[in-house]
């Protein structure tokens, strides 16, 4: 990615540590029209867990890749394989009853077993380790709350317990500790599990966009610009749904990034994963690096995706954070993920809607993708085959809780559109000759708006930053030298090229 002098003053290499560790991949795009069992859309933790899944399972799939597998959210994970999310528990409790918070604690404890088990299963080298994790409170306030979730995760079969010990050196007032939690490598994981997809009838294409579906009663289309791909299903995988055709995702989500840091530091990091309870996300984690040693990740500082800020801020803010922990020895890498929250806080996993019985999606994972991705797979494997599953009530797609909170979501959800329809929040300043090297911005170029980035060599990159998805005004991501939608979190290149849905089109160039 090409980096302005603003970005380069970031600390560490603007790449993931899963990516740069990881060869690329080079299935071949689809060769042309095709006919399938099933059409799984998206190739990260969710697709590729399901297509090995269904393959298994007897079923020739097709996975359709806009880009390269596993370099878009999955690629950019901090990696825990956890079923203790931050503070959940107790909230799910009060919100669904304990049988359906039941039903979540025991997909993501169980989704533990299953990547556990594929690893033992096809041998994966993925530096799979057993793990515990840890929630931990920074203030008398959160000690309660934190001591709340061990009692509630408790009653829900998992394997909690409070701890007054944590062993970070920070200012610490207890925490939840779940025991039987995991970390590995996710794209070693995944890269191996998906070599296992071809043949039998079934595929992996990459660079293959998918544009369009259409469910017309169990023969279902997915329309890219390379051909059609028909199948009895189709799981959407991508998640946002760029596909949406009851109308309703669009208000029931909202997009958010978070950063991460590879860090090294001059002691061992202590065994565990780590997040704080209070304030913005604190996470932490170790990892062995390629040359032996051991890579600390910490991440956080998460934010609505598109606010018009400076979004280099949240990565100096969170190299600030980890040396009030840490002298840091050094800082390797940098990268940022988006993920989807949802009304209440638990994902959309099964059929699109009513009239759309063939067509699934998984998404809204919270930051906690890879057991909510892999119980997703597990989940919707199961309805392709007609099979009942434990846990698919409280992740229905269709539920709706008529609760304060939604309505003041949805409320927030649609005047925050309406501003950004209208521009009112990116609007235009200055001048193109005001518009530095590195930087982007808003501005009017001949009498319309535009979106202007001006690279290291002076060249300006134009568009138009109306989103193609439903007309937001995308915001510049200083960080990531990306214009970002705030509605829903397409995001595109500073030339438009769309590089994260739910848009399939790119912005339309202005004349710079
Ligand atoms: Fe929906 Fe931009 S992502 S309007």
């Amino acid at each position: 990615m090409e980096h302005g002098p603003g970005a380069d003053s970031l600390p560490g290499r603007h790449e993931s540590f899963w990516i740069e560790t990881t060869p690329e991949t080079s299935y071949p795009p689809l060769p042309g029209n095709l006919e399938t069992d099933v059409t799984v859309v998206g190739g990260g933790i969710t697709g590729i867990t399901t297509a090995a899944l269904l393959k298994r399972a007897g079923y020739a799939v097709a996975v359709i890749e806009a880009g390269r597998i596993c370099h878009g959210v999955t690629g950019h994970t901090t990696a825990k394989i956890t079923s203790l999310h931050r503070l959940i528990y107790a909230e799910l409790i009060d919100r669904f009853g304990s049988r359906q918070a039941h039903q979540y604690a025991e997909a993501n404890q169980a989704a533990i077993e299953t990547i556990a088990s594929l690893v033992r299963e096809y041998d994966i080298p993925c530096s799979f380790e057993p793990k515990p994790a840890y929630t931990y409170a920074e203030s008398e306030e959160s000690r309660d709350l934190v001591a709340a979730e061990a009692d509630a995760a408790r009653s829900l079969g998992l394997p909690a317990a409070f701890v007054e010990d944590v062993p970070l050196p920070a200012r610490t007032y207890g925490a939840v500790r779940f025991a039987d939690q995991a970390q590995f490598h996710p794209l070693k994981y995944l890269l191996h599990l998906a070599s296992l997809v071809p043949g039998d009838g079934s595929r992996i294409y990459e660079k293959t966009r998918a544009l369009e579906v259409q469910d017309n009663g169990g023969r279902c289309t997915v329309r890219t610009a390379l051909g059609t791909v028909t199948s009895r299903a189709v799981v959407l995988a991508t998640h946002y749904p760029f596909y949406d055709a009851p109308g309703f995702y669009f208000a029931r989500m909202e997009p958010s990034r978070s950063y991460a840091l590879g860090v090294r530091l001059d002691e061992p990091f202590p065994a565990g994963m780590y997040i704080n309870a209070d304030g913005p996300a604190h996470s932490w984690r170790s990892q062995p690096a390629v040359d032996g040693g051991e890579l600390v990740i910490v991440g956080g500082m998460e934010h609505r995706t598109g606010e018009d800020v400076d979004t280099r801020e949240h990565y100096r803010s969170l190299e600030a954070y980890a040396r009030s922990v840490y002298p840091l020895r050094s800082i390797d890498y940098r990268w940022s993920a988006q993920d989807y929250l949802t009304i209440d806080g638990v994902p959309y996993i099964g059929p699109l809607a009513a009239g759309h019985e063939n067509v699934y999606i998984a998404t809204g994972f919270r930051k906690w993708g890879m057991t909510n991705g892999t119980a997703a797979a597990t989940i919707i494997t199961d309805m392709i085959q007609g099979r009942a599953n434990p846990w698919a009530e409280v992740y229905a797609p269709d539920r709706f809780k008529p609760a304060a909170a939604a309505r003041r979501f949805l409320v927030h959800n649609i005047d925050v559109a309406e501003k950004y329809i209208g521009g009112a929040i990116s609007r235009p300043a200055g001048d193109l000759a005001d518009v530095a090297p590195g930087e982007g911005r808003i501005l009017m170029l001949e009498g319309k708006k535009a979106g202007v980035f001006r690279d290291r060599e002076g060249k300006v990159h134009a568009v138009n930053p109306t989103c193609t998805h439903l007309g937001c005004v995308a915001a510049w991501n200083s960080a990531e030298e990306t214009w970002d939608c705030p509605c829903h979190g397409s995001r595109y290149d500073a030339d438009g090229k769309v590089i994260h849905g739910p848009a399939v089109k790119d912005l339309k160039q202005r004349g710079g």
